[in-house]
């Protein structure tokens, strides 16, 4: 896990696929115990509350090319890795996901392992490959893909 500060392609590549996978677009539903004044809404006890992650996770506002996969979202001008606010996957607040930790570092695990020891290619040309998930009604999932893996020993 230490070696992920030296890999900051590797990290903003893994953090992207998150992005852009969107995997639970509209979150979990929460729920107000309490009657609570928002930027200037009342939003009455019991109001069922959908925080969608989808529409942080493609702001405009905070992503340079939403609609793309682009890692450069997670890389400075030096190419070191950098954080973007906006990144919430795992949602946000006291509720959010408690497994996010080890999630990550799974993930990183995962992915670079799989990295080092296979390569990778596509089956088709890649320009005829759709990056985009497929929605379905809770959650985005990756399309099916064939790949070629050989082995880098
Ligand atoms: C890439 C992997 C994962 C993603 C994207 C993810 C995402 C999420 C999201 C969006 C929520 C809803 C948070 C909210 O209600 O605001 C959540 C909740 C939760 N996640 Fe994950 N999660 C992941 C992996 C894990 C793992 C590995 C564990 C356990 C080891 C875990 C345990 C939980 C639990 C217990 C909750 C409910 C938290 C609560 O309601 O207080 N998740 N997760």
């Amino acid at each position: 896990m230490k070696h992920r500060k030296k890999m900051p392609f590797t990290d903003a590549v893994i953090h992207e696929c998150q992005r852009f996978l969107d995997v639970v677009p509209l979150n979990i539903f929460h729920c107000t115990t309490a009657m609570i004044n928002f930027r200037g809404y009342t939003i009455p006890k019991g109001t069922v509350v959908i925080p969608l992650l989808h529409s942080v996770l493609f702001d405009k506002t905070k992503w340079e090319t939403p609609h793309s996969f682009n890692p450069g979202h997670f890389l400075d001008e030096n190419n070191c890795f950098k954080m973007n606010p906006a990144f919430m996957p795992f949602s946000a607040g006291k509720r959010s996901c408690v497994g996010e930790n080890l999630a990550r570092m799974k993930l990183f695990l995962f992915f670079s392992t799989l990295l080092q020891n296979f390569t990778f290619s596509s089956t088709d040309d890649p320009a005829n490959i759709h990056i985009s998930p497929v929605a379905g009604s809770f959650i985005k999932l990756p399309r099916l893909y064939k790949l070629l893996v050989k082995s880098r020993a």
